[in-house]
């Protein structure tokens, strides 16, 4: 490798900056494979086995909740929770127009209807004003999503929740660990709602958790997590005695496999959020140094511990030379990183299209509706087309050496940025004319 191709971008010929591998995801160990190996002998397989209760109860004290119920994925755990917190049909719920759709999907699959609310532009996390501008007579709850690598203004949500007698269910999927003012994200609100699928930060490949300290919600989303029955008395060994919970209740259960892992991964957390969170002050630190387009998403004061699905930043396109954020992300991968976009506005997605006969959404009556086909939301679309960024947990595992190289590469995009921007121009002039 010559000194040159060093300081040229790799898009312009040099050599990527990023020399380290990027930390596998998900990570496995001999433990949880002797672990595995011991429950796939034991002929326990479900149904409300030992592991799951062990996990239940570190989970819960990890959590600080008085109750943790196990379910099959992190969208039956919204579902239940927000009937559990009395959503019935007709009802309105409030949700952020930046998520992944199954929060949106989950209020819809019970008949409420989703009334989408605009993000702040830092957090990309519900924004508090354009949640209570949303409230109606009809609004039963709301669900903030801790999104990426930010947690929402749970004090603001709480406070305009609480005076207006809207139920939280706080969507967690993404921040298992999180801390506001010292609480734990799922322990804030009425209810929190975990997911455990593969790209989580805790997980089991698939799998969902809910976290309450109501035992009426617990015994609720029991209920309607195994075919009707319910623990007797949720303070006692809760899956001893159950009783029927006089609720139409599905097989939602999780296996014993699933909570093997997640008894691993737990025990694991805590040191795995430790390394994110100084990865990400590190990276954030080095951005602010070096200015530029691209900067971390500031952290709130508030947020005590900050867990990572992803690490939240944001692309100023008044910096980057005239180059849009594909372009310049596309130049930063090429240093061998992985930042990535954001999700779809949930109600630009084609599954939400009310009107499209061959997807219908259940129980829906469009005369009650929002309208998502003139609905625009400012904040959730100028980050989801122009200047959100992430980059996805596992890299923030890295070591600091991991986190300077990945510095090293933006310092050598941001200082080529016409060169860059001439490159791609005439790529894609090229383009055109083949
Ligand atoms: C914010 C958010 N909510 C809910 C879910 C649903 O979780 P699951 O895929 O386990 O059903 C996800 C996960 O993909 C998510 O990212």
């Amino acid at each position: 490798m010559t000194k040159k191709a060093n300081l040229l971008p790799a898009l312009l010929g040099g050599d990527a900056a990023v020399t380290h591998a990027a930390p596998a995801w998900p990570v496995t160990t001999d433990e949880d494979v002797a672990r595995m190996t011991d429950v796939v002998r034991s002929g326990t397989w479900s149904w409300l086995g030992p592991q799951e209760r062990a996990f239940c109860e570190e989970y819960k004290q990890f959590i600080g909740s008085h109750y943790c119920a196990c379910l099959a994925n992190g969208t039956v755990t919204l579902q239940c929770a927000l009937q559990a917190v009395g959503v019935v049909p007709g009802d309105e719920v409030i949700v952020p127009g930046m998520t992944w759709v199954a929060t949106a999907q989950a209020a819809m699959d019970i008949g409420a209807t989703v009334v989408f609310a605009d993000i702040d532009s830092e957090t990309l996390c519900l924004d508090p004003v354009a949640f209570a501008a949303a409230i109606t007579p009809r609004t039963k709850a709301v669900m903030p999503v801790h999104l990426y690598g930010c947690m929402c203004d749970m004090d603001r949500i709480l406070e305009i929740a609480r005076a207006h007698g809207i139920k939280v269910v706080e969507d967690v999927a993404h921040q298992h660990g999180s801390e506001w003012r010292g609480v734990k994200a799922g322990a804030i609100g009425d209810v929190g709602s975990f997911s455990f699928q593969q790209s989580k930060i805790l997980t089991s490949g698939e799998g969902g958790a809910v976290t309450c300290n109501d035992p009426k919600i617990y015994q609720t989303i029991f209920a309607l997590k195994q075919v009707g029955w319910t623990p007797e008395n949720p303070a006692a060994e809760p899956c001893d005695k159950l009783v029927p919970g006089n609720r139409y209740g599905h097989n939602y259960r999780l296996t014993e496999m699933q909570a093997v892992l997640l008894r691993g991964g737990l025990s694991r957390l805590a040191v795995q959020n430790a390394r994110r969170e100084a990865f990400a002050a590190r990276l954030a630190a080095g951005l602010e140094q070096l200015g530029g387009p691209l900067r971390a998403a500031k952290r709130d004061p508030r947020v005590t511990k900050q867990a990572y699905y992803a690490m939240t930043l944001h692309f100023d396109p008044a910096q980057a030379g005239g180059l849009k954020r594909e372009d310049y992300l596309q130049a930063l991968n090429r240093e061998n990183i992985g930042f990535g976009g954001l999700y779809w506005p949930v109600y630009q997605s084609p599954l939400l299209n009310l009107y499209d006969t061959t997807s219908p959404i259940p129980f829906r009556d469009p005369a009650r509706v929002q309208d998502y086909r003139t609905l625009t939301l400012p904040a959730t679309e100028r980050a989801f087309r122009e200047t959100g960024v992430t980059l996805p947990n596992h890299f923030l595992l890295g070591t600091d050496a991991y986190a300077d190289q990945i510095l090293a590469a933006v310092a050598k995009v941001n200082a080529h940025l016409p060169q860059i921007r001439a490159t791609l121009d005439a790529q894609q002039a090229k383009d055109g004319n083949a």
